[in-house]
Order: structure tokens, then sequence, then C-alpha cells
């Protein structure tokens, strides 16, 4: 092999381990949440997630939504207990996000879910079927695939739409 393709296959390599560590770092969620656990109960993703409707995003769960079940213990979950213990110390749940989008691009969960009646699961997968927390997004939200679809479904795809 000649030098030159060696250098590329290292510098792939190395590439690929800093790609996995980041993501397996950033799936690291504070809490095991059960997404299956919670749906099994009827709880609606609105109670957790509850801009969605008026909104451009959809928001994490703020303590105070999950103490209203969790205030006393009703798990053998050993998660269960650091619910109250964010709680006392006055602090929110650091959730990491898996899907966001850079700051230059314009998404509504709005537009999408009320006006154009899509369900979460059309860009999210099976979340709400989820047992832990997902390590890395279902599905990659790259700009083909937002511009696809809004080819297939005849939405506006002007660079300025997107991109403000
Ligand atoms: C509407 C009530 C309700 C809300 C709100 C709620 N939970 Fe729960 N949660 C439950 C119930 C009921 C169970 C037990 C389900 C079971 O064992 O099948 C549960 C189970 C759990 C478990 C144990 C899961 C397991 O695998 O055994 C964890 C951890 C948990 N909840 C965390 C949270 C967190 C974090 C929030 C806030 C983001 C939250 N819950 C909000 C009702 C709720
Ligand atoms: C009881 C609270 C609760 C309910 C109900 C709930 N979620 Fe979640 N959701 C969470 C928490 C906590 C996380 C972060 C941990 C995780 O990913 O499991 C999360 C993460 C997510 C994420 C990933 C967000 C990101 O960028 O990291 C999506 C998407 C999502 N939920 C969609 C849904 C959908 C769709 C439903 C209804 C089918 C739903 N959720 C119901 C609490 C909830
Ligand atoms: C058309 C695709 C699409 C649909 C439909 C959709 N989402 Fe999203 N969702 C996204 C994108 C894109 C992001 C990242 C947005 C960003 O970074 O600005 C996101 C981010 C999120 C997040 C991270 C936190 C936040 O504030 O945005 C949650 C939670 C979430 N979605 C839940 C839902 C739920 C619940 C539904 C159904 C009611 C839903 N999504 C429907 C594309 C979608
Ligand atoms: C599965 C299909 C689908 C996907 C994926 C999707 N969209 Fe859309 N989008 C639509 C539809 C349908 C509309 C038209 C909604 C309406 O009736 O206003 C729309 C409308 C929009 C609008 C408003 C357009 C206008 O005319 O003002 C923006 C902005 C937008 N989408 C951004 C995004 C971005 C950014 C992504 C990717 C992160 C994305 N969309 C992914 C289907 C999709
Ligand atoms: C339907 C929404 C949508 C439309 C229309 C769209 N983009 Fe994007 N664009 C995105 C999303 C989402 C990303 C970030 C995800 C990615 O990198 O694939 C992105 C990323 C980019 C980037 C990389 C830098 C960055 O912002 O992260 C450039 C450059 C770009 N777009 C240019 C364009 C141009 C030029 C057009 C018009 C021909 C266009 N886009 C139309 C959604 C869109």
């Amino acid at each position: 092999m000649k030098p030159f393709l060696i250098g590329l296959a290292i510098g792939t390599a190395v590439l690929f381990l800093f790609i996995n560590f980041g993501s397996s770092f950033r799936s690291e969620q504070p809490i095991s949440f059960n997404h299956k656990k919670h749906q099994e109960q009827g709880v609606e993703c609105a109670a957790c997630h509850s801009h969605f409707k008026e909104q451009t995003f959809s928001g994490m769960p703020k303590v105070a939504v999950c103490m209203e079940c969790h205030k006393d213990s009703i798990t053998k979950h050993p998660d269960e207990e650091k619910i109250r213990q964010f709680q006392k110390m006055g602090e929110e749940i650091p959730w990491r996000r898996v899907y966001q989008q850079p700051d230059d691009v314009f998404f509504s969960h709005r537009r999408h879910v009320v006006l154009a009646k899509m369900e979460c699961k059309a860009c999210h997968g099976d979340i709400g079927q989820s047992e832990k927390p997902p390590a890395k997004p279902s599905v990659k939200m790259t700009m083909k695939w937002c511009m696809d679809c809004h080819t297939k479904t005849k939405a506006n795809n002007d660079c300025l739409v997107c991109h403000v």
C-alpha cells in the first residue's frame, strides 16, 4: 500500500472511533427512562412534551411533571429515587438531546403536527415503545430527508423556508 493510503486508512479509523465515542457519550441520560411503560399507563406524549401544539419545539419534561406521579415511591426501579433527589436540590433533570438541528435551521413542530396532521412516528419512529433512552436518533434528519418529504408532499423547498 502507498503511504498515502495507509494514512487515509488510519485517519478513517480514528474518525470512526471519535464518532462512536461521541455518540455513546451523548446517549447517556441521567435517568433510565422507559417510554413503553408510561405509554402502557396511558400517559400521552403531550403530558411530557407539552409544547408541540402551539410552538416550534416540543420541550423536555420538567421534574415537576415527573413528581406528579413519582412524589412517593411507585416502582422498584433504582432510578426513581433520583427524580426526588433532583427535586430536593431544586434542579431540573439534565436530559440530553438526541434530535437537534443546527441553529440556522428553522423547524416547527406545530406546522407539521397540527397543520400537516403528521404523527410523531413519521419522524421519530417508535420511540413511544422504547424501554430505555435511545443511544442515537432512529431517523437521521438530514437536509435531504427534509427535502425528499417536502417534494413528495408538495411542501415548500425554498432555501429560505428552512434557513433563517
Ligand atoms: C402520569 C403519571 C406518571 C408520570 C407523569 C411519570 N411517570 Fe414514571 N411511572 C409511572 C408509573 C405508573 C410507573 C410504573 C409503570 C410500571 O411499572 O409498569 C412509572 C415508572 C417509572 C420508572 C421505572 C421504569 C422501569 O423500567 O421500571 C421510572 C425510572 C420513571 N417512571 C421515571 C419517570 C420520569 C423521569 C418522569 C418524568 C419525565 C416520569 N416517570 C413521569 C407514572 C408516571
Ligand atoms: C412521562 C413522560 C414522557 C412521555 C409520556 C413521553 N416522553 Fe418522550 N421523552 C421523555 C424523556 C424523559 C425523554 C428523554 C429520555 C429518553 O430519551 O428516553 C424523552 C425523549 C423523547 C424524544 C427524544 C428527544 C431528543 O431530542 O432527545 C422524543 C422524540 C420523544 N421523547 C417523543 C415522545 C413521543 C412521540 C411520545 C408519545 C408516544 C413521548 N415521547 C412520550 C419523557 C416522556
Ligand atoms: C416532520 C418531522 C417531525 C415530526 C412529525 C415530529 N417531530 Fe419532533 N423533532 C423533529 C425535529 C427536526 C427535531 C429537532 C428540532 C430542532 O432541533 O430544532 C425534533 C425534536 C423533538 C424533541 C426534542 C425537544 C424539542 O423541544 O424539540 C422532542 C421531545 C420531539 N421532537 C417530540 C415530538 C413529538 C411528541 C411529536 C408528535 C406530537 C413529534 N416530535 C413530531 C421532527 C419531527
Ligand atoms: C414526512 C414529511 C416531512 C418531513 C420529513 C419534513 N417536513 Fe417540513 N413540511 C411537511 C409538510 C407536509 C409541510 C406543509 C405543512 C403545512 O400544511 O403548512 C411542511 C412544512 C414545512 C415548513 C413551512 C413551509 C412554509 O411554506 O412556510 C418548514 C419551515 C419545514 N416544513 C421545515 C422542515 C425541516 C427543517 C425538516 C427537516 C428537519 C422538515 N420540514 C421535514 C412535511 C415534512
Ligand atoms: C426542508 C428544509 C430545507 C430546505 C428547503 C433547505 N435546507 Fe439546507 N439544511 C436543512 C437541514 C435540516 C440542514 C442540517 C442537517 C444537515 O446538515 O443535513 C441543512 C443544512 C444546510 C447546509 C449546511 C450548513 C448548515 O446550515 O448546517 C447548507 C450549506 C444548506 N443547508 C444550504 C441550503 C440551500 C442552498 C438550500 C436551497 C437550495 C437549502 N439548504 C434548502 C434543511 C433544509
